[in-house]
């Protein structure tokens, strides 16, 4: 029985309660959200990196009678983009490098318009002719190839489109040139025209459409791991440490004047998505932003202190520059910037992060109130958040909250990735917190698995985050992204690959909540026990796991033979379009049948839907090789 008290007032829910946590982990960015197809774009790749990387990772040689070399000298580009790419010419025909795009190589779509980009500077006097071609991977064309001609004298953008006249999978962009001498490339670039609402060096349009379907009142952005760890110094030359937390002044004006780095998951990043697309890309969708700022102490099995006073002034003055830059007046230096780059409006920014996930908390809030005074002497409106250090919570934790509560810090980031079990047994978690003490934001959480039990133990936790909307304010599922191809880290929200994207059933239950958020809560009380015969968490009566790749024919048949699951279930894309088309789960033939795809894996359980056990075969062909 359930009794609802209508004339009572609960606590408010807040136009924030689910948002978004966006990190660039698995490829989130680069690779994914980031619409840039070639990969390595501007030869700065690097076994510093990952140690499978070259300058040349991604690009293979095209034609022949010539040579390629990734040089880093005097004609450079800029400083901050040292490595370009010189090219010999044959005297007779063309010779060039082909980008191979990130993973099975660069997809397009027939009809589709791409939009190409290259600095280039032919080292003679006259001008060189070049030429773009889209093609696959066995050479065929995709699209007319555009002729250009690169001049000679210094580096110059060179720009065309093309229009794809078959999908490929597999495409490859190659630029050759022809007549001799030396020709330098840099900043080679493929972009599909239609990014999410259009933005030039935007965002991949399926998977920015699914996050804004969550309907996110906040974006947590860049980190998580990536905005903590590394070294803390500036870019400023060659010798100065690949491996640096995320500072957003490294991510913003023209892509071809960013540094890149190493990314703390294992790749590289080109900050082509930096500072200024998140802010719009928050903006977009209508959510808060929510930068998050290295304090200069690290987590995330680092755990270091940075003891340098003038690099944590440096930090803090970037801070202060940072909300000139998102708020500030267009004729303010930071400000100016930002209208520069195409947003004279403010951005509106009222919350900042400073840290994430210290363990070092003694330490970490040192640093972090001195970071609080210097924003709150300039900016007092802005509210700036603290966290709760370590995820895994013992004496640490304990400490971070009575560190956060002693300096009366408004907002608390905790995280944590644990069992169903342990989320389906914690619903009152807040029921218990202090009423007088900082709210919650729970920046990152997740239950261990992408099933559809995890998703339901979620919701069942959520509805306690909502029955404590009084105290916990903002949540996000994390992480939000995943790559099949390169997975650093599961379960994740949103899977794709180069052309696809799909929601996990954790997703669904995002969506649910964060599309369906009422304005306050009614007090409620069950009461009695539910009348069940069986166990009420179900038995599955069968689970396999399918790699497409590796079988054919895959069915699943009842005790009696009866014909579950069948032959539309095997076979690759057809495979992965049947399941999304036919839902995650189904009724069939009296049976309980759950399917579940990450790329062309797939995994079929089946059960009885009144919960007993249930007979059931799985028969699969191996394929050849
Ligand atoms: O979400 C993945 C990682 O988990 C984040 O980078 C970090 O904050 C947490 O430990």
């Amino acid at each position: 029985t359930i009794d609802v008290d209508t004339a009572a007032t609960g606590p408010q829910i807040s136009d924030t309660m689910y948002g978004i946590f966006m990190e660039d982990i698995n490829h989130a960015a680069d690779g994914g959200l980031y619409a840039e197809l070639v990969q390595n774009r501007s030869f700065e790749y690097n076994t510093a990196d990952n140690e499978n990387y070259t300058p040349m990772t991604s690009w293979e040689e095209v034609g022949g009678g010539g040579s390629a070399e990734v040089v880093d000298d005097d004609g450079r580009l800029n400083e901050r983009n040292r490595n370009y790419l010189r090219l010999t010419l044959p005297g007779d025909g063309e010779y060039g490098v082909a980008n191979t795009g990130y993973s099975t190589g660069i997809a397009v779509e027939e009809g589709k318009e791409y939009d190409f980009s290259v600095w280039a500077r032919a080292d003679g006097d006259g001008g060189t002719p070049l030429t773009v071609r889209l093609t696959d991977d066995r050479g065929e064309p995709l699209a007319e190839p555009l002729g250009l001609e690169a001049e000679g004298g210094g580096w110059a953008e060179y720009t065309g489109a093309f229009t794809a006249s078959a999908s490929s999978t597999a495409g490859r962009l190659a630029v050759t040139g022809s007549g001799g001498g030396s020709l330098s490339l840099d900043m080679v670039s493929l972009f599909p025209r239609d990014t999410f609402k259009g933005h030039e060096n935007g965002l991949r349009a399926d998977l920015a459409e699914k996050i804004a379907d969550l309907d996110p009142g906040f974006v947590r952005f860049p980190g998580g791991c990536l905005v903590n760890t590394g070294s803390h110094e500036a870019y400023e030359g060659p010798d100065w440490p690949r491996e640096r937390s995320f500072q957003w002044k490294d991510t913003v004006g023209p892509v071809e004047e960013r540094a890149v780095n190493h990314n703390f998951w294992g790749y590289n990043q080109s900050y082509g998505l930096g500072y200024y697309e998140y802010f719009q890309f928050a903006e977009d969708l209508g959510a808060m932003p929510l930068p998050v700022v290295p304090a200069l102490v690290t987590g995330c099995g680092e755990n270091e202190a940075t003891d340098d006073p003038e690099l944590l002034e440096r930090h803090i003055q970037d801070t202060l520059d940072l909300i000139e830059f998102a708020n500030g007046p267009a004729d303010s230096e930071w400000g100016g910037l930002r209208a520069g780059m195409g947003h004279p409006e403010p951005f509106g920014l009222t919350h900042l992060q400073v840290g994430n996930e210290e363990p070092l908390v003694e330490d970490f809030f040192e640093r972090f109130v001195e970071f609080r005074d210097a924003i709150e002497a300039e900016y007092p409106d802005i509210t700036v958040v603290g966290n709760s250090g370590p995820s895994s919570g013992g004496a640490g934790f304990d400490r971070a909250w009575e560190l956060n509560r002693e300096h009366g810090v408004e907002l608390v980031d905790e995280h944590y990735y644990n069992s169903p079990e342990w989320f389906l047994s914690n619903n009152e978690r807040y029921d218990s917190y202090d009423r007088e003490g900082p709210d919650v934001f729970l920046g990152e959480y997740a239950s261990q698995g992408n099933r559809f039990s995890n998703a339901l133990a979620e919701a069942a936790y959520m509805t306690g985050l909502e029955r404590n909307a009084d105290v916990v304010t903002m949540a996000s599922y994390a992480p939000l992204l995943a790559a099949e191809w390169d997975t650093q880290w599961t379960p994740d929200m949103i899977w794709f690959d180069n052309t696809r994207s799909w929601g996990s059933a954790n997703y669904e239950v995002q969506r649910l909540f964060a599309q369906n958020t009422g304005d306050a809560v009614v007090p409620s009380t069950a009461s009695g026990t539910p009348d069940a015969s069986g166990p009420i968490t179900g038995a599955v009566g069968l689970s396999t796991w399918n790699t497409s790749a590796e079988f054919d024919d895959v069915k699943v048949t009842s005790a009696d033979g009866e014909e579950l699951l069948g032959d539309d279930f095997s076979g690759g894309a057809d495979q992965w379009e049947h399941i999304t088309d036919a839902g995650s789960w189904a009724v069939e033939d009296g049976a309980y049948v759950q399917t579940e795809t990450a790329g062309e894996n797939t995994m079929v359980m089946a059960g009885d839907p009144e919960w007993t056990d249930y007979d059931m075969e799985v028969t699969a062909t191996k394929r050849e090789g």
